[in-house]
């Protein structure tokens, strides 16, 4: 009978279909191509009427077989399809994990911001707080109140940009030290101050118009020069190797009475003398004292009951003589090749 010849020839056609589909697109045509209205089996159907009850029996038992022939052919076919699919995307998106990274370039620590921070490190474990005042200054509190009246000859020596006769670009650090006195009003104060400063300097291998300082304060009962000793030793020796020592000289500064210029045991001869240090065994690195008892009156405190000392360190000066560098432009000028040298230090 033709209809049961064309219902064995339904699976052999789908097969070849099949194997050309490659897509999901074209599986769902040839879907409805097989199982559709207009579908083969449908055409067996559609004619059924016309057989005997016999026939129509077998005709359905064997389309039936079919369609579920077919259906599960094409559910197969779906799965190959989708597995091909994940296996093409997940062989394009492999990774090897054993070729080597890119490489991204990274900053660095600028030198002097890393011994700013080794000082606040330093000085906070010893129980001081970190303090910071104006870069634009006004003269009472840069001069001033730090014992340097106007027209004191002190005063030359730290000449700076001026904004008008009253503003200024702070000369040095110091100016925070009376902020934070007349803040604290007369209670025990231990800070150090880091940050940037100006002088009417021309820049040269050793000077710049700006640069940087780290003030120092500690007010309180009973504090005398060997707590000042103390403190500065603990901080040449985190600068400078355990080894370092230190040596107080006699100096003059306006807001400290007495004052001294503090120097390290030269790290190049270890004191024996060469060119490092010009033959004296010692480097200078800072100046200090214990403060003025006028300072102390200034801003706020009673000398008879509250007394300290107070220091004012060159982070350039630090820098150049940990790091051996020997101009100071070098910080500035924001050559990567210096700076890059940094990478390894700490
Ligand atoms: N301010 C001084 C300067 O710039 C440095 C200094 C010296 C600061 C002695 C101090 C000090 O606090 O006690 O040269």
């Amino acid at each position: 009978m033709d209809e049961l010849k064309e219902l064995d020839g339904i699976l052999e056609n789908l097969d070849e279909d099949l194997k050309n589909c490659n897509d999901i697109n074209q599986l769902a045509k040839t879907k409805a191509d097989y199982l559709g209205k207009k579908g083969p089996l449908a055409n067996v159907m559609a004619n059924m009427r016309n057989f005997s009850a016999e026939v129509k029996k077998e005709i359905g038992i064997r389309s039936n077989a079919i369609r579920k022939a077919i259906e599960e052919k094409i559910e197969e076919k779906r799965n190959n399809i989708e597995d091909a699919l994940i296996n093409a995307k997940l062989e394009s998106e492999k990774i090897d994990v054993t070729l080597p990274g890119v490489k991204f370039q990274t900053g660095v620590i600028h030198p002097l911001n890393q011994i700013v921070m080794d000082l606040e490190d330093l000085y906070i474990s010893m129980g001081y707080t970190v303090a910071t005042g104006p870069e634009i200054e006004t003269d009472e509190f840069c001069f001033e109140k730090l014992n340097l009246p106007k027209g004191h000859p002190a005063r030359d020596m730290q000449d700076t940009f001026y904004i008008n006769p009253e503003l200024l670009l702070r000369s040095q650090t110091s100016p925070v030290q009376a902020r934070k006195m007349l803040e604290e009003g007369g209670k025990p104060l231990k800070i150090i101050c880091p940050g940037k400063v100006y002088r009417r300097d021309a820049d040269d291998a050793t000077h710049s118009h700006q640069f940087m300082q780290c003030e120092g304060l500690v007010l309180g009962h009973d504090i005398t020069l060997a707590d000042l000793k103390g403190a500065l030793l603990e901080m040449a020796r985190k600068m400078f190797g355990k080894d370092r020592e230190i040596r107080l000289r006699p100096s003059f500064f306006p807001f400290t009475e007495p004052s001294v210029e503090v120097d390290v045991s030269c790290g190049m001869c270890h004191g024996k003398g060469c060119s490092t240090c010009k033959n004296s065994g010692w480097i200078e690195i800072l100046g200090a004292g214990m403060v003025n008892d006028n300072v102390l009156r200034m801003n706020g405190y009673d000398p008879n009951i509250i007394q300290g000392f107070a220091f004012g360190i060159g982070i350039e000066r630090l820098a150049m003589l940990k790091y051996n560098i020997d101009d100071i432009r070098n910080f500035y000028i924001n050559d990567v090749r210096f700076l890059e040298q940094f990478k390894e230090v700490k």
